[in-house]
Formats: structure tokens, C-alpha cells, sequence
């Protein structure tokens, strides 16, 4: 994997840039689809590439290990061809979705024991397993095995945690040193830094973390119920210590207006489950608002569901009323359409702030644009 920078906007610390893997390109800064078990939830491949102009996608060593398991993804050659996806793929390394998932959970220093939420079952996941899984996966680039403390944790809990997660990361590069990709293209370790809400905790991760010298990095442990604000400050104090060659991938985060904040502030890459998850309660991001297109108040509305021109194909062919009755009817097609939407919307608004960081026009773009984007319409 390689990382250009190619250019940085010198109104903010937004940057545009370019990551190489043995899948293909991805121009940065990237939103990457949430694609949890070799799905990303409603949406076809061939829409993936072609309506939402995905990049890259995410997948879930948590979920890929319980079903369909190891066995299946190696006959298969790996996710990319069981799942007729040939861009790149990154996973999560599982610890965070144990947290957020599993039954029964246990912290060691050996790694993390739990019970499936599928059938109870009892496994454990380490930081060598979790890669092992990852490499039995083949995704393009490998998450570490951390520990995301929840919000709000005592900085005592916090700085344990984030020893553990650095020790932990220490097996988890010695892992990758000693092991081979099993498919013939490789793989990169990103590791994540956490320390939870206290600023020098940041400081001290971001550093352990830079110094082990890997071709990105992680912010984690954001987005878990913190202030705004605090967020905000976090992502900044990070990526004013993390290695400016290489690229920034904050986790988890967020809303369309949180994205555009934190690419000014020097993130590259962002995954969320928000605009997909929320398409299929009715919500949908524009860039004159929110939209709950379940609302009687759209019943009649016979306008696109979006008329932009970087717009979904489907959202600008189909009405707002068609949307709203599919919806309250239940019908599957209502989710594809509201994911796709949503979808292509993240990806468009990621692209437009890439052409603008580099025309130098993003800040203003941006500040015009944050609070329209926030409105209920
Ligand atoms: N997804 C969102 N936040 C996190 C985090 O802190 N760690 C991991 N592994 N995944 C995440």
C-alpha cells in the first residue's frame, strides 16, 4: 500500500492524496460503505461500483468469523471473490464490535473472551487470531486488536486500556512481520490510537503509534457518546501528531457535517454505519437538509428524491411520493433506494470536498455548507 499527499489546503489542515493498493486506487478523502458481512445491507455490487461510486468498503472480522467462518472464506478465495468485489477492502479488527455485540465479554491480557449473540458459543479473540482471521479474510488493509473504552471511563480505566491496546499492537505487528498473505496481494496493519477523552493520554498514544512506523494510522474511540465538541478536539490534537505521509482513518464517525469538520482537520478516510442504517428507518441526507421520508408531509410530493447531479441515478429518476409510499408499505425496495441514496450522497460530498481542497475553495464550501446539511427539513 502507498499514500500520496497530494496536496494540503492552506486555510485549514484538509488534505487531498491518493492510497495504492493491489485492488485499485482510492482518492482521499474517502467515505468507505459499511459492508459488515460481505454485504453492504440492500445494495449490489455492480450499484456499489456504479450508483454510489464506492472506492473502498469495510468488513467485520467479528461477523465474517461467526458466519460463514474462516473455512468457507478460504475455499473461496478470500472476501474480494466470494463476494464478486474486486476494489479494496479493509476490516475492522473485532474487538470493538465484542464490545458493542458479543454476550458475556472478558478483558485479558491475552485478548478478548465472549459469547456469540448468534448462538452463545464461547470463543476468544487475541490480537494474533483477530490477524489470522483478517489474513483468512484477505481484506487490503488490517485493523489492529484494540480495546475502545466506553465514554465516559475514568482516566485510570483509560490509561490501562490504552497500555493494553499499545501492547497489544506490538503483537499485532510482530503478527504481520511472521505471516504471509494467503491470496498474493498484501495487506497493511493500521493501527488505532485511543486514550478516550483526555488530551495527553491522545498525546501519548499518537506518539506510541507513529513510532511503530506502519502505512497508516486509526483514531478510535470517538463517537461513543462524547460531546461534539470534544471530538472535534480529539481528531484535531491527533492528527497534529500523527505522520503527515501517511493516511488518517477516523472510525466510526459520523454525520455528513462531522465528516466535512474532520477532513478539515486532516482526516482522510471515515466509515460510519449512519447513512446506511438510517436509510432504512427513512432518513436521508441532502444537501438542503435531512429528510424523514416516511413523513405524510412528502405523501404528494411528486419532485425527485434528489435533484443534484452527483445524485444517486435511481434518486433522481424516482419521487420523494414514490419513496414515502414505498416506505410506509414496508416494501424492500424503499431501503435499497433510501441506502443508495444515502450512500452516494456521503460519496459525492467526499468528492466535491477532494476537488475543493485541491481548487482551494474548501473552506468556504464548507462553512456555507455544515449548517444546511444539519437542518430538518
Ligand atoms: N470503530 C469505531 N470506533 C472504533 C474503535 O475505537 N476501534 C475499532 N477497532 N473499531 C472502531
Amino acid at each position: 500500500m502507498q499514500f500520496d499527499l497530494q496536496h494540503t489546503d492552506p486555510a485549514t489542515d484538509a488534505r487531498a492524496g491518493q492510497i495504492s493498493t493491489d485492488h485499485g486506487t482510492i482518492q482521499t478523502p474517502i467515505f468507505m460503505p459499511v459492508g459488515t458481512l460481505g454485504t453492504v445491507k440492500g445494495v449490489h455490487q455492480r450499484e456499489l461500483k456504479e450508483q454510489v461510486r464506492a472506492q473502498i468498503i469495510l468488513g467485520n472480522t467479528y461477523h465474517l468469523y461467526l458466519r460463514p467462518g474462516t473455512e468457507v472464506l478460504e475455499a473461496a478465495g478470500g472476501l474480494h471473490r466470494f463476494m464478486q468485489w474486486d476494489g479494496p477492502i479493509l476490516t475492522d479488527s473485532g474487538g470493538y464490535q465484542v464490545f458493542s455485540l458479543a454476550h458475556r465479554r472478558k478483558i485479558t491480557e491475552e485478548g478478548a473472551t465472549f459469547a456469540s449473540h448468534i448462538d452463545g458459543s464461547k470463543h476468544l479473540f487475541s490480537p494474533e487470531s483477530s490477524l489470522a482471521i483478517q489474513r483468512s479474510i484477505g481484506a487490503d488493509i488490517v485493523m489492529a486488536f484494540d480495546e475502545c473504552p466506553p465514554y465516559p471511563s475514568t482516566r485510570k480505566y483509560a490509561e490501562n486500556s490504552m497500555h493494553l491496546t499499545h501492547r497489544w499492537l506490538e503483537r499485532c505487528v510482530a503478527y504481520m512481520r511472521d505471516s504471509e498473505p494467503r491470496y498474493g496481494h498484501s495487506q497493511a496493519l493500521f493501527p488505532i490510537v485511543q486514550g478516550g477523552s483526555y488530551d495527553d493520554l491522545r498525546r501519548q498514544s499518537c506518539e506510541f503509534i507513529a513510532s511503530q512506523n506502519q502505512p497508516g494510522n486509526a483514531i478510535g474511540g470517538l463517537s461513543v457518546g462524547e460531546p461534539i465538541p470534544d471530538m472535534y478536539r480529539i481528531t484535531q490534537l491527533c492528527c497534529d501528531i500523527l505522520p503527515k505521509d501517511k493516511p488518517r482513518y477516523l472510525m466510526g464517525v459520523g454525520t455528513p457535517a462531522n465528516i466535512l469538520e474532520c477532513i478539515s482537520r486532516g482526516v482522510d478516510m471515515f466509515d460510519c454505519v449512519l447513512p446506511s442504517r438510517n436509510a432504512r428507518h427513512g432518513m436521508l441526507y441532502t444537501r438542503q437538509g435531512i429528510i424523514n421520508i416516511r413523513n405524510a408531509r412528502w405523501k404528494n410530493d411528486h419532485s425527485p428524491i434528489d435533484d443534484h447531479p452527483e445524485a444517486a441515478p435511481t434518486s433522481q429518476l424516482h419521487s420523494k411520493a414514490y419513496l414515502c409510499h414505498l416506505i410506509r408499505c414496508n416494501e424492500l425496495l424503499a431501503g435499497q433506494l433510501a441506502t443508495l441514496h444515502n450512500l452516494a450522497f456521503y460519496l459525492s460530498l467526499v468528492r466535491e470536498a477532494r476537488q475543493r481542497i485541491l481548487d482551494g475553495s474548501f473552506r468556504e464550501w464548507k462553512e456555507e455548507l455544515v449548517p444546511q446539511l444539519e437542518r430538518k427539513l
